[in-house]
């Protein structure tokens, strides 16, 4: 860009926010830039995020099966050994295919792509330190800021991401930790304690609260789920307050305590995973030089239509209010460039599904049950379990129930929540059915291919009004 040049839209930031917005903009025939510093495209989600988890997550299960679940299934396996070097090589692939697709998407959709880090000069000019040096700047009639999250810090613990670790360490190990503490059982904790679980670190997870899974997982739900994650090897300590951590000498001391005071314990690791949630990041943004805020928990504050109090600079992703959630993003980035080009746009924030990739999955969409007693909502319940699922059956993969939650009266679908193999996929149906406002009864009443896991789905819902059937 030269410095005369004005773009219609200016993205900063190109996560899945951020480019989702810069494609759309394109095909809409809007002239757009993004900014991006990482020196790839696709942000947290693709470079150290969903991506790269999943598919350490995947090949971590396969390992896992084949060390402790082919011999029932008439399969004889001998001489199994992990590569780590290898799995890390298979996901780095991963990552590489999808960052510069997203590139070619860019050339494809006439997206001048700024390698670079952005920062707001005055309201409508964004300079940027290029990443090959020097400067150029950007002028936008208006502007998208989409610079995403970073983890929240332990205070105390110097993250050093070898042996004090975030996600991004925990992703890129290059050798199995002999004992590996967790601070904090939400998602990211239960996915990356999996992965290194199931690879043969002992791993203990110390939750603050009573119930690991993070927020929005019903509480059932969250129980069965800790109930398997224990069976496959992990330990957890609840209601249990991480007070200090010591990583000066070998290995990182961290001292505990019952959340509500009293015993005390010292735990002993060679890697602690620091993962007690993620915060907005606008540092460097120069937000001060166009006299913009962000809330006590540092989120920019918008409007229903992303805006700013400068309506031509609009915010969306983790970076404002809402779910820390790769799919949220996507969907608020459509939203925002049809506020641009059509004056409309829409994102229902009750019906964003959540999905946990551990084995067996785990996903809701909706309210959980506490949400709805907290609200005062005469609910029904409906479920069904994977143990009388026929394919869940034959697959040996039996663990974990469908849960649908109705309104008493009128049977609209308030909330589902399934933990099972698969669970991640199923999801979307429920989804659909609550974006269409179903009740339990059109889901029960839609025929489902047999022998599938999703008639499990069928199931729970007619369990809301009727009796199941194999149940
Ligand atoms: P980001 O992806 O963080 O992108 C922001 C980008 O802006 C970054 O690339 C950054 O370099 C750039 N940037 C920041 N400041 C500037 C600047 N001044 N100039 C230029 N560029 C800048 N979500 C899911 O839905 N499913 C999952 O399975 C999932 N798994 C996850 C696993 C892990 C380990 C983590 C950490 C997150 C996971 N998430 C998942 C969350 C998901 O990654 C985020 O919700 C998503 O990346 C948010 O997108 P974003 O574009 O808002 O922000
Ligand atoms: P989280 O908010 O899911 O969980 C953090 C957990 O840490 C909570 O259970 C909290 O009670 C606990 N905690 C907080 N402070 C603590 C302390 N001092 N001691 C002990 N426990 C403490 O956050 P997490 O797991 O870090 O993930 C961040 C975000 O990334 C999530 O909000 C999620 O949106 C996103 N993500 C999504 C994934 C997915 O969709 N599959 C996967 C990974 C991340």
């Amino acid at each position: 860009a030269t410095e005369a040049e004005e773009k219609d839209l200016v993205i900063i930031g190109g996560g899945v926010a951020g480019y989702v917005a810069a494609i759309k903009a394109g095909q809409a025939g809007l002239k757009v830039a993004c900014i991006e510093k990482r020196g790839t495209l696709g942000g947290t989600c693709l470079n150290v995020g969903c991506i790269p988890s999943k598919s350490l997550l995947n090949n971590s299960h396969l390992y896992h099966q084949i060390l402790h679940d082919t011999k029932n299934r008439g399969i004889d396996v001998e001489g199994v050994k992990l590569n780590l070097e290898q799995m890390m090589k298979a996901k780095d692939t991963s990552v590489a295919g999808l960052t510069k697709g997203v590139e070619f998407l860019f050339k494809k959709n006439n997206v001048e792509y700024i390698k670079g880090t952005g920062a707001f000069a005055d309201e409508h000019t964004i300079a940027v330190n290029l990443i090959d040096g020097g400067e150029t700047s950007v002028r936008g009639k208006n502007i998208i800021i989409a610079t995403g999250s970073e983890a929240t810090p332990f205070p105390g613990l110097n993250i050093d991401e070898k042996k004090v670790v975030t996600s991004t360490g925990a992703i890129a190990m290059t050798k199995v930790p002999k004992k590996m503490v967790v601070i904090g059982g939400g998602i990211i904790g239960l996915e990356m304690g999996s992965v290194w679980s199931r690879l043969g670190a002992e791993v203990t997870v110390v939750e603050f609260l009573g119930q690991i899974g993070g927020p929005g997982m019903d509480a059932e739900i969250s129980k069965a789920i800790q109930k398997t994650l224990q069976k496959q090897g992990m330990k957890f300590k609840l209601n249990t307050k991480v007070m200090s951590g010591d990583d000066s000498g070998e290995s990182v001391k961290i001292a505990v305590e019952a959340a509500k005071g009293g015993k005390e314990e010292t735990l002993d690791a060679d890697v602690v995973l620091v993962a007690i949630g993620r915060r907005p990041y606008t540092a460097g943004l120069g937000l001060e030089n166009i006299g913009l805020e962000t809330d006590n928990r540092g989120r920019l504050v918008i409007d229903q239509e992303y805006r700013t109090k400068l309506p031509h600079i609009r915010v969306i992703g983790d970076c404002t209010f809402g779910p820390m959630l790769a799919h949220k993003a996507e969907e608020e980035a459509v939203a925002a460039i049809e506020y641009i080009t059509k004056n409309y746009g829409h994102v229902n924030y009750g019906a964003i599904p959540s999905v946990m990739y551990t084995h067996p999955e785990v996903a809701w969409v909706g309210q959980n049950e506490a949400e709805l007693k907290e609200a005062g909502i005469k609910y029904k319940v409906g479920s069904f379990p994977f143990t009388a699922n026929s394919r869940a059956k034959t697959n040996l993969d039996t663990e974990g129930m469908v849960k649908f939650l109705c309104d008493a009266e009128t049977d609209r679908i308030l909330g589902i929540h399934i933990m099972g193999p698969n669970a991640g996929e199923m999801i979307a149906e429920g989804t659909l059915a609550l974006e269409y406002g179903a009740s339990a009864e059109d889901v029960a009443r839609t025929c489902h291919a047999h022998p599938t896991l999703a008639e499990a789905f069928k199931e729970a819902a007619m369990a809301t009004y009727d009796k199941a059937v194999h149940y």
